[in-house]
């Protein structure tokens, strides 16, 4: 099974609006997709239920020592892609989601308060070994100076910066209030770009390609 984490020790980072749009993207690719929910604030499980049953589940852990084996028991279920949704903090619960991913996602937004806080969670994601990127989120969306800057900064940090970010939208918001996603309530919006943009980037990024026969067939 394919995992990505999405991590940072920063409440509001955005990283449940990424890993619920993420998700959705790859089980539109047609691919068995799991949300693994491990904040206590749980709101990508409450998201789930405002879902009503429509794919793809979101299921709770609560505990970093079931983590391993939840997502064991889903891949013999068939899952084939887990995103993992974390706690802000730096804690036990965010290594083990560093330990069991593929690949690290670190949501930021370009503002210098929030390029500052990317730190602590750069060690952590330094120290698993995994390939890292931060994503921007809810920054504006043509802003070629604040972004160059931005990513100088992440790079002095020692990070990658992703090639794709989910700048701010209005229907980033507004859907999930409803169990959407953007793409799902404006299918033809700006927002409804920036996630095939997203999905695009990973599905095709190197730590996927090394899994590739996982998912062979399945539209990757
Ligand atoms: N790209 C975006 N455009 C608009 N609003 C966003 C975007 N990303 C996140 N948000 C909003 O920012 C807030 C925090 O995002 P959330 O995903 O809950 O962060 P976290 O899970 O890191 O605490 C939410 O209200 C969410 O709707
Ligand atoms: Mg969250």
């Amino acid at each position: 099974m394919i995992t990505v984490s999405i991590i940072s020790q920063k409440g509001g980072a955005g990283k449940t609006t990424l890993a619920i749009h993420l998700a959705t993207a790859a089980h539109d690719a047609g691919i068995p997709t799991v949300i693994m929910d491990t904040d206590p604030q749980a709101t990508a499980s409450r998201w789930g239920k405002w879902r009503a049953g429509r794919d793809p589940d979101v299921i709770d852990c609560a505990s970093h020592s079931l983590l391993p084996d939840k997502l064991a028991a889903l891949e013999r279920a068939g899952a084939m892609f887990a995103v993992i949704d974390t706690p802000p903090a730096a804690d036990i619960m965010a290594r083990e989601a560093c330990r069991v991913a593929s690949l690290l996602l670190i949501p930021c937004r370009p503002r210098a308060f929030d390029l500052d806080a990317v730190r602590t969670t750069a060690e952590l994601a330094q120290a698993s070994g995994k390939p890292a990127y931060v994503l921007f989120m809810a920054g504006p969306p043509r802003a070629v100076l604040l972004y160059a800057e931005a990513e100088r900064l992440i790079e002095q940090i020692g990070l990658k910066v992703a090639p794709v970010m989910l700048p701010e939208r209005a229907a980033f918001h507004h859907s999930v209030a409803g169990g959407k996603t953007a793409p799902e309530l404006e299918p033809a919006g700006k927002a409804a770009d920036d996630v095939a943009a997203l999905w695009a980037w990973v599905s095709k990024h190197d730590s996927m390609l090394s899994r590739h026969h996982v998912i062979k067939g399945l539209g990757v």
